[in-house]
C-alpha cells in the first residue's frame, strides 16, 4: 500500500481524531443489531491507546440529513466502545459544538471521546471547508479508518485531510490490503458471485469484472433481468425492464472475451413476498403466472458449486435469494458454505452478503470479509476513493 498508516507517524500525547464508520444496524429500541464494524475499528483504536494517544474518534450513524435526530445519536456506540475497550468513552453532545471542544481538551493521554452524529450538520455532506477546520482544529493528527465510508467526499473523510497530517488506520489498510490483492494479482480460476436487487447498481463492477474474472455466477433478483434477456417468462419476479439491454450488452461482452457467465437454471418460486408463503421450485425461464422468483433452486446450486470448488480466487457480493425469509435463504447460506470449504482466497463484501456470512457460522473461513458496502463495490471497480486518495503517500 503506498498510503502512510498510523504505524508512520508519532502519536504519542498528540491528539488523533480518528474518522471510523460506526454506520451500525439498529433496532426499533435503538440497541446495535450488529457490532461488526465497532468491533472492526478496535485494532486501531487500541493502537493509539498503547503508544499513549488521546484518541477523538468521529463517525456518521444513518442519514440524519444535516438535522439533529436523537434516534441517530452515536450514544449506544459509545457504551459498546467502552464494554468493547474495558474503558470509558466519553461522549461529546455535539460535534464541533463546546462540549467537543472541552472534552478533547482536557483529554489525556490514552483516554477515548465520541464525538456526536458527523452528519446532524449539513456541512458534513457538503464538504465544508469552514466545517472540516473546526472538526480539524480539535486534533494534532487525522487517522481515517472508515473504508465503509471512504467513496464519499465528506468534510471528516476527505475534507479535513486538509488540515491535518492524514494517515489511514488499521482497517483501512487491511481493507486496501486484500481488496487490491484479489483485484491485481488474482490465481485463476477467478470466480465472482454476485447477488442483490439490481444490475443498476452493480453496473460499474460488472464491466471491471468482464476484464478481470474467469467466471460470474449471478443470482438474487439481479439473475432476472438476465433471465429477462434471454427471453425467460418471469411470472411477478422483480426485474429492471429498462436494463435488459444492458443485461445483453453484458452477455455479449462475457461472450466476446471469453467470461463465462452462470446465471440460474431454476429457482424457488412463490405467489407472495412473505415468510411463510407456499414455495415450489420451476425452471428459470418459464416462472408461472402469478409467482415470483425469491430464491435459486437446486440445480442452480449445483452448477455454482462446481464452480465454486474449482476456484482459487473469489468474490462474493449480494444474497441469492431473500435470505432474511427462512424459506428462501437456503441458496445464500448453501453459497457461502461452499465459499467457506473451496480452497480458494475468498473475499465477501456488502452489508446483506456479510450479515449472510455471519449468520451461516462460516466467516471465520472467509479469508476477508470486507467492513464496506458500497465503497467495497467502488474499490473493486477502481473508482476514485476520496477518503483514500486524501491521504499521505508513503513518500510524503
Ligand atoms: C455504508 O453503510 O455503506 C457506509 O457507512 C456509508 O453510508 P452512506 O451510504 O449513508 O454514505
Amino acid at each position: 500500500m503506498n498510503k502512510k498508516t498510523f504505524k508512520d507517524i508519532d502519536v504519542k500525547n498528540k491528539k488523533v481524531l480518528v474518522r471510523a464508520d460506526f454506520n451500525v444496524p439498529l433496532d426499533e429500541m435503538g440497541n446495535i443489531v450488529d457490532d461488526t464494524r465497532i468491533k472492526a475499528s478496535l485494532p486501531t483504536i487500541l493502537y493509539l491507546i498503547k503508544h499513549g494517544a488521546k484518541v477523538i474518534l468521529c463517525s456518521h450513524l444513518g442519514r440524519p440529513d444535516g438535522m439533529v435526530n436523537p434516534k441517530l445519536s452515536l450514544e449506544p456506540v459509545s457504551k459498546r466502545l467502552s464494554e468493547l475497550l474495558g474503558q470509558e468513552v466519553l461522549m461529546a453532545s455535539d460535534v464541533i459544538g463546546d462540549s467537543a471542544k472541552e472534552l478533547s481538551a482536557n483529554l489525556k493521554p490514552g483516554q477515548v471521546m465520541l464525538l456526536e452524529n458527523v452528519r446532524f450538520h449539513k456541512e458534513e455532506e457538503e464538504n465544508d471547508s469552514r466545517f472540516a477546520g473546526e472538526l480539524a482544529s480539535l486534533a494534532e493528527i487525522y487517522v481515517n479508518d472508515a473504508f465503509g465510508t471512504a467513496h464519499r467526499a465528506h468534510a471528516s473523510t476527505a475534507g479535513v485531510a486538509c488540515y491535518l497530517p492524514a494517515v489511514a488506520g488499521f482497517l483501512m489498510s487491511s481493507e486496501i490490503v486484500a481488496l487490491s490483492k484479489v483485484m491485481d494479482n488474482p490465481a485463476r480460476p477467478f470466480v465472482v458471485i454476485l447477488g442483490g436487487a439490481k444490475i443498476s447498481d452493480k453496473i460499474g463492477i460488472i464491466g471491471k469484472l468482464l476484464l478481470k474474472a474467469n467466471t460470474i455466477l449471478i443470482g438474487g433478483a439481479m439473475a432476472n433481468t438476465f433471465l429477462a434477456a434471454k427471453g425467460g417468462k418471469l411470472g411477478l419476479s422483480r426485474y429492471e425492464k429498462d436494463k435488459i439491454a444492458v443485461a445483453n450488452k453484458i452477455l455479449d461482452e462475457a461472450d466476446k472475451k471469453n467470461v463465462k457467465i452462470v446465471i440460474p437454471k431454476d429457482v424457488i418460486v412463490a405467489k407472495e413476498f412473505a415468510p411463510n408463503s407456499k414455495t415450489k421450485c420451476v425452471n428459470a425461464l418459464s416462472i408461472p403466472d402469478g409467482y415470483q422468483a425469491l430464491d435459486i433452486g437446486p440445480k442452480t446450486l449445483k452448477a455454482f458449486k462446481k464452480e465454486i470448488m474449482n476456484a482459487q480466487t473469489i468474490v462474493w457480493n449480494g444474497p441469492m435469494g431473500v435470505y432474511e425469509f427462512d424459506k428462501f435463504k437456503k441458496g445464500t447460506m448453501k453459497v457461502a458454505k461452499y465459499v467457506a470449504k473451496s480452497k480458494a482466497v475468498s473475499v465477501v463484501g456488502g452489508g446483506d452478503s456479510v450479515s449472510s456470512v455471519n449468520e451461516s457460522g462460516y466467516a471465520d473461513k472467509i479469508n476477508h470479509i470486507s467492513t464496506g458496502g458500497g465503497a467495497t463495490l467502488k474499490f473493486l471497480e477502481g473508482a476514485n476513493m476520496p477518503g483514500i486518495e486524501m491521504l499521505l503517500d508513503k513518500e510524503d
